[in-house]
């Protein structure tokens, strides 16, 4: 009897991922290879951004202020997920991310609708350069726009905490004072660390500043180390402030880059889809990721701005153009990033879904 009820079990004894969904079954969170974490608390920071605060389960290793994380929720069934920024001080042991609502932007909608205390996230992909140990200066400046605040906010808490004589001076723009994202906790860092200057610019009133109005506001501006945190159009004005010394300007972007078209016009072109038996033929130049999902495939993804190489896939065969830097893959066997690189010739693929 004993021998029976063994062989029954023992294909779950000896499967990890069946006794990793029993024990999920008591405790949501346990894993033996992923960052899961529980939902703790869900906050409406203005109409359209929503903070969650996360307890990970003990796989989670720590994250520098800056970084980002994907965070996977569940929706109808499927693992979707896409990147976000850390924005509490780094070393918390509660993780909190502050998800803006984008249109159409199927995770973002579910954090700021669906997502509630007590449900379960896995996190993963985190990386990313956009941190303090780039500081070069002994003064530091932050530039932030929007949601852009959210890296900047982590990078802030993380400074009063480990560096609070450092002179900082933050430009944040925002549209007033009901769209800026954080702006009751940002009051309260400004009164209470002297260090800290907090320079608000509101655009409904004040007009969208240009990289002189912003150069204006912070001495220095062009020789210390400055983060921005933006959109691309931002970027780019600030980027010739620092043509003399290109290390001290750090950007992260939350825009999508506009690709250029990088050649000539190219005709349809087929891509099989290797591992999923599925083939279909391109329509203009879009980048491969949202060729793909244009036909009901969803390929693992994150930034979608060929950041996070989360959606690196490898190419069997065929051309292929990567958006952004314009480099020209034509090797067998290599990996691209869909979400950045568009079809040149008849191509195949192994994704990842
Ligand atoms: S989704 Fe991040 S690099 Fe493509």
């Amino acid at each position: 009897m004993l021998q029976n009820t063994l062989k029954r079990i023992s294909p779950i004894l000896f499967n990890p991922k069946l006794v990793e969904v029993a024990l999920q079954a008591f405790q949501p969170t346990a894993s033996f290879d992923e960052i899961r974490a529980t939902v703790v608390a869900v906050r409406k920071e203005i109409h359209d951004t929503t903070s969650i605060t996360l307890k990970p389960n003990s796989l989670f290793k720590g994250m520098k202020s800056g970084q980002y994380a994907r965070v996977n929720v569940e929706i109808n069934g499927r693992r979707v997920g896409r990147t976000y920024s850390l924005s509490v001080v780094e070393g918390s042991a509660l993780l909190r991310f502050t998800v803006k609502q984008i249109e159409g932007g199927a995770v973002s909608t579910y954090i700021n609708s669906n997502l509630k205390a007590g449900d379960t996230v896995v996190l993963d992909s985190i990386g990313g350069e956009f941190t303090l140990a780039k500081a070069k200066t002994s003064t530091l400046q932050f530039v932030a726009a929007g949601s852009g605040i959210t890296p900047v906010m982590s990078m802030l808490y993380t400074l009063e905490k480990t560096a609070p004589q450092t002179p900082v001076q933050f430009f944040y723009i925002s549209r007033n004072r009901d769209n800026r994202i954080f702006a009751d906790e940002l009051d309260a860092l400004a009164a209470r660390w002297p260090a800290l200057t907090l320079i608000n610019h509101d655009s409904d009133t004040q007009g969208v500043p240009t990289a002189e109005v912003i150069a204006a506001a912070l001495p220095g501006f062009g020789s210390l180390s400055t983060w921005v945190c933006g959109p691309r159009v931002m970027l780019e004005g600030i980027q010739p402030f620092f043509s003399a010394q290109p290390e001290l300007l750090v950007t992260e972007t939350f825009m999508p880059p506009v690709f250029a078209k990088a050649g000539d016009d190219m005709g349809p072109v087929s891509v099989v889809l290797d591992n999923l038996n599925r083939s279909f033929t391109t329509e203009g130049d879009q980048p491969l990721l949202q060729q793909i999902e244009a036909q009901g495939i969803q390929p693992q993804n994150g930034c979608r701005m060929g950041i996070c190489a989360t959606c690196t896939c490898l190419k069997v065969q065929g051309a292929t153009q990567n958006l952004l830097t314009g480099e020209i893959s034509n090797a067998p066997n290599e990996l691209i990033k869909l979400c950045s690189t568009r079809a040149l010739s008849d191509i195949t693929l192994n994704i990842e879904l």
